[in-house]
Order: structure tokens, then C-alpha cells, then sequence
């Protein structure tokens, strides 16, 4: 091994990382052709980035990819809890990847390595949750001469970049990978929807069925929440801010009502919102006893947990990944997953075949980004639809599935605006 500057939690784990990586590698059909593309290409030679991603079997995929295309890269975690430790050792022992991630790392330690990560001075940064580029820009800003770009995984970490955006106060360009259709319609939905539910179950081991499960929210992510708990015979509630996506709730057949309904009636509220304060002081106060509370929006600030902390007479830890909160009138709150991304730190986050997707798209975006570097404005740019649409097509050839091609006529039809009925 040649690496030496690294921060993981123990080394030997590279084995049982490798054997895993492999075995998600098999549902990656997508980023199994770009790496063999990149090995001949090297597209990306000499480029050196630094990725601030949840550091899972399907990231060491990732990181593989871009290395094989000639890139110089190193990784830190996006979040303290969501660390795989076996594939972190993998990343460093086989891979030649530095890595600075520990599973439950603390707040200090956790900033600590995005400063590590910073310290390699890329040309490309890779994002989830955009801590990587908020740090330059409040604390390395004389990194950003050397900066191409950098891109963007998840919708919360959009939502600031576009904010920086309008406020003039974004100094490079950012491409936001969640954006693409490829990602957000079978990451956000389907993956979160499946992982989500994972992590609640790995949690608790409690039935679904018959319980009444609540949703915060009705974005992407919510509703594949929403669909996966209604799959498993639970009573769904989404509770919404936006008429037209609580409409949409409705019509997709939940019911839909405030939390201060929904909570007194709940055995499980997932929070998937990207607010903060979606479960605060006023709903523990009228939560069902030994109702089970999680988050699966990207930043642990969805539950008020220093209030429930501030309220509660006694906690007590009866399995991994719950805390049981009890409070002065007896009843029991479990918090799951220390209300952070409960998919990645009760289960092992979205399953490979949909992270393919997102990475694909990501190892595609940092190419654009080095072909057009020095051409782009400091704006938050989506994803070029070809390389969604290219995406796509190679998904569904992978998978056996064909679809029709239009005919002439067809296409002249569609062309024209003189034929009618
Ligand atoms: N985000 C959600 N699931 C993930 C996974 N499996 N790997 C990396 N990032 C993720």
C-alpha cells in the first residue's frame, strides 16, 4: 500500500469491503461501462477532486471509476453516521483511494476531514450536501482560483447552491447532479422509498402492517417513502406545506392533514422535508406513547432532538440505532438513527442498481465540467440532457428491456402542425 495519508476507523476490514464493493459492482451496469470507457479515455487525467459522499460500497465504485479515468481523488464522509468502515479500509488497502471517514466520527473530527479532503486542492469538488463548497467559501476561499467546478448529489445541497446563486455569491460553477432525471426519479423515489423503509425496520424489527406511518413531505423522496410503506400495509398520513404536492398526496390515495393531527394518532413519523423543526416541542407533546420517529432528509436538524433531549426525564438505548426519550407523563418517544439519514445509519443506503444512476451521471458531470473548464458562469447548471438521456438508454439495455422506435410517418406527424383529425 502507498497511501499514508488517511483517516479510517481499521484497516483489516479491506477484505470484507472488497468482497462487498464486487458484489455491488454486479448492479452497476451503468458505471461498469463508463469504467471501461475512462480506462481507455482518460478523461480525466490529472484532475484532482475531492468527494464529500456517504462513503458506501457503491462511492468505492464511484471513486474506482474516476481514478481508472485519471483522476487524482480522495474522499471524506457527507455525514458522521453513514460510513461503511469495511469499504472506507477497502478505499485505502486495495483501491489506493485516501479516505477520512469513521463511522460516528464527531462533529469535530467530521469537519476536520473536509478539511483533510481540502487540503489535496482540487480542480473538481463532488458534494452531497454541498459542505465541501460552503467551506471554501467561508474558510479557503483562496482555494477557489484553483477550482474548475464542482457538482451537486443531493436536493438539499442544490437548494443552498441556488441560494449562494441568487445572492451573487457563488465563486464557481456547480452542476446539480440531483436534478437529472435519471437521478432524482429513481434515487430520490425509489431508492430513499426502499432504504428508508430498510432503516426502520433494521431499527426496530417492528411490523408495518396495520400501523399508521406518517410522511413529512411529499417530494420525491417522501412519496417513494410513502408508496414503500403503503406496499407494506401500513395506514399512510402525508402531511405537506404545498397545496399541489398535498393534492397530490391525496390523489395518489393517503390521507393528508397536519401533524398536529397526525402525530397524537402515529406508531411512526418519517421526516423527509429538507426543513428544520418538522417535529418540535409542541408534536412530542401530543405523540402516541412509544411512537418511533426518523428522518430521511439529508441534514439531522428535521427533529428538534436538544428539545426532546430538554423534555425528557430519562433515555435509555434498548437497541442499536433507537434512543427511548421518556417523558414526565410517562410516555416513550424513539428516536431512530439519532435523526439523521435514517437509510444510512440504521441500513446500508440506497441499494446499487439506482446509485448506478446517480453515479453515472456524477462520473459524466465531472468529465463535462473539465471539457468546458474555464467556460461556465457561477451559476447552478442542470445536467446536459444528453448524457441523461445516454444514461437511460444504457440503464434499460442492461436490464433486457427494448422500446419502439418511431416510424417516418410518425416522426413527420409529430413534426407537422397541419394534420389534424
Ligand atoms: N446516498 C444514499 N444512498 C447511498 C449509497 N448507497 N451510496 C452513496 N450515497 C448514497
Amino acid at each position: 500500500m502507498t497511501i499514508k495519508n488517511y483517516d479510517i476507523k481499521d484497516i483489516s476490514l479491506a477484505e470484507q469491503g472488497r468482497g462487498r464493493v464486487e458484489w455491488a459492482l454486479e448492479e452497476m451496469p451503468v458505471i461498469q461501462s463508463i469504467m471501461k470507457r475512462f480506462q481507455k479515455e482518460r478523461p480525466l487525467e490529472g484532475v484532482k477532486i475531492s468527494a464529500c459522499l456517504h462513503i458506501t460500497t457503491e462511492t468505492v465504485n464511484l471513486a474506482r471509476t474516476l481514478k481508472m479515468g485519471g483522476a487524482d481523488i480522495v474522499l471524506t464522509a457527507s455525514n458522521p453516521l453513514s460510513t461503511q468502515d469495511d469499504a472506507a479500509a477497502a478505499l485505502v488497502a486495495i483501491y489506493e483511494i485516501p479516505t477520512f471517514s469513521i463511522k460516528g466520527e464527531s462533529n469535530e473530527v467530521y469537519y476536520q476531514h473536509i478539511n483533510a479532503a481540502l487540503d489535496h486542492h482540487p480542480h473538481i469538488t463532488m458534494d452531497d450536501g454541498a459542505d465541501l463548497v460552503s467551506m471554501i467559501h467561508k474558510n479557503r476561499a483562496n482555494q477557489v482560483p484553483e477550482i474548475i467546478g464542482g457538482t451537486e448529489e443531493t436536493t438539499t445541497g442544490v437548494i443552498r447552491l441556488r441560494a449562494m446563486a441568487n445572492d451573487g455569491a457563488l465563486k464557481f460553477p456547480v452542476i446539480a447532479v440531483n436534478d437529472a432525471l435519471t437521478k432524482h426519479l429513481f434515487d430520490n423515489r425509489y431508492g430513499t422509498g426502499q432504504s428508508t423503509i430498510d432503516g426502520i425496520i433494521r431499527a426496530t424489527n417492528i411490523l408495518l402492517a396495520g400501523k399508521i406511518f406518517t410522511v413529512a413531505g411529499y417530494g420525491w423522496c417522501s412519496r417513494g417513502i410513502a408508496m414503500r410503506a403503503k406496499g407494506h400495509g401500513a395506514n399512510v398520513i402525508v402531511t405537506e406545506i404545498n397545496p399541489l404536492k398535498a393534492l397530490e398526496a391525496k390523489m395518489d390515495g393517503f390521507r393528508v392533514m397536519p401533524m398536529s393531527e397526525a402525530a397524537p394518532i402515529s406508531d411512526i413519523i418519517c421526516t423527509s422535508t429538507g426543513n428544520k423543526n418538522v417535529l418540535d416541542v409542541h408534536h412530542f407533546e401530543i405523540m402516541k406513547d412509544n411512537c418511533c420517529i426518523a428522518n430521511s432528509g439529508h441534514f439531522n436538524v428535521e427533529i428538534n432532538i436538544p428539545a426532546l433531549e430538554k423534555m425528557a426525564v430519562q433515555k435509555h438505548i434498548p437497541r442499536t440505532s433507537v434512543e427511548e426519550y421518556k417523558l414526565s407523563d410517562g410516555r416513550t418517544i424513539r428516536l431512530l438513527g439519532e435523526g439523521r439519514l435514517v437509510n444510512l445509519a440504521a441500513a446500508e443506503g440506497h441499494p446499487a442498481a439506482v446509485m448506478d444512476m446517480s453515479f453515472a451521471n456524477q462520473a459524466m458531470c465531472a468529465v463535462y465540467m473539465n471539457q468546458n473548464a474555464g467556460n461556465l458562469e457561477h451559476k447552478v447548471y442542470p445536467v446536459p440532457e444528453d448524457i441523461d438521456e445516454e444514461i437511460s438508454r444504457y440503464k434499460l439495455e442492461a436490464m433486457g428491456t427494448k422500446i419502439d422506435i418511431l416510424t417516418d410517418e410518425q416522426v413527420k406527424y409529430l413534426n407537422s402542425w397541419e394534420e389534424g383529425t
